[in-house]
């Protein structure tokens, strides 16, 4: 394989940088090419590339966000979108690609092998939501920055003996609250994947609590769960106690990246190389059970990622 391209796809993740660095040099090593592909699949339709060379990823590795921009491209799903991707890889003697991202590039990374440019995804997300890894790039610095933001509204619930709820990201899966609401020691943590009713897990929690003292709480809920205003507002009713709501939003997307996701990164991006240069495609990159490992697409796209049943209960019985 003489030229490759890397291209970050779908919603950016905190160690992204890490992980293109880590393709461009361990290519380059090789005396692969490499091109860089920006804004995710709209860059490989619109030829929006440009080369990339040792000292082009100087700089990175403690960066935030993706140099290499990224984006959604609904054009891409389409069949002339592919194809105009087919003919760009075609036209700049791109042989294989890296895409970093979530689950939905995966697909198209699927859809480009298919057509014969064989493609090596690794997980980029926040969300951990990636069936086929223990882990994806940019969680564990998402988990620390929500824990750090919720420990700030920790300090004002406290002066003011109030209820904080919380809604963290996680897209529909709860990894990202699951984690955040251990680490800050939530009253109650609040997951899509485990239904629960409002007055049982959370009102009757805080109440449990109350008794031993306990003046002030913090509930931490999944976004695919949602209505923190809601639930807010229904828990000061019923409970008397002055409640505040708080979406942390898009901060949890930012930050310089923690030296898990840097280190990892590192090595996902470096495996993603030897696989592409030794003519391996269609595969992604997986980190299990400690070890970098890596799996085909269409295998890995059908696994189903069991929730932490098992941290939720340790969460839930802490929490008194
Ligand atoms: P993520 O990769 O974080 O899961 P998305 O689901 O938004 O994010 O997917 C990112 C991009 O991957 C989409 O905008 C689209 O270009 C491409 N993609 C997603 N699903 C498919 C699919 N089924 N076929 C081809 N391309 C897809
Ligand atoms: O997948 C990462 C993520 O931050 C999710 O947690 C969230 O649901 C979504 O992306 C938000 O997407 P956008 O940046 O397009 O608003």
């Amino acid at each position: 394989m003489k030229t490759i391209g890397v291209l970050t796809s779908g919603g950016d993740a905190p160690g992204m940088n890490a992980a293109v660095r880590a393709v461009v040099r361990s290519a380059i090593l090789k005396g692969i090419k490499v091109i860089g592909i920006r804004r995710g699949y709209n860059g490989l339709i619109n030829n929006d590339t440009s080369r990339m060379y040792l000292r082009s990823v100087s700089d990175i590795i403690h960066r935030g966000g993706t140099i290499l921009y990224t984006a959604r491209s609904p054009e891409f799903k389409t069949e002339e979108g592919m194809q105009k991707a087919v003919n760009v890889c075609h036209e700049l003697g791109i042989e294989g690609i890296v895409v970093i991202g979530g689950d939905g590039s995966y697909r198209g990374a699927l859809d480009l092998s298919k057509r014969g440019i064989p493609c090596v995804g690794l997980p980029g997300t926040i969300d951990n939501d990636i069936a086929c890894t223990d882990y994806t790039i940019g969680f564990d610095t998402a988990m620390n920055t929500a824990m750090e933001m919720v420990d700030r509204l920790r300090d004002t619930a406290q002066s003011h003996e109030r209820c904080t709820v919380v809604e963290v990201m996680g897209r529909r899966a709860g990894f990202l609250a699951l984690h955040t609401g251990i680490a800050v020691g939530a009253t109650a943590i609040l997951v899509p994947e485990v239904p629960f009713d409002l007055e049982k897990d959370v009102i009757n929690k805080m109440y449990e609590t109350l008794k031993s003292g306990k003046k002030h709480f913090i509930i931490v809920v999944a976004e695919g769960v949602g209505h923190v205003d809601e639930m807010a507002r229904e828990i000061e009713k019923i409970t008397g106690i002055e409640s505040r709501a708080t979406v942390l939003g898009h901060v949890q997307r930012g930050g310089s990246p923690t030296v898990r996701d840097r280190v990892i990164a590192s090595q996902m991006g470096h495996r993603a190389v030897e696989l592409l240069s030794s003519g391996v495609g269609n595969r992604v990159v997986a980190y299990k059970s400690d070890k970098i490992v890596d799996y085909d697409i269409n295998e890995a796209l059908a696994m189903k990622k069991p929730f932490e049943y098992e941290l939720y209960k340790v969460a839930h019985e802490i929490s008194i």
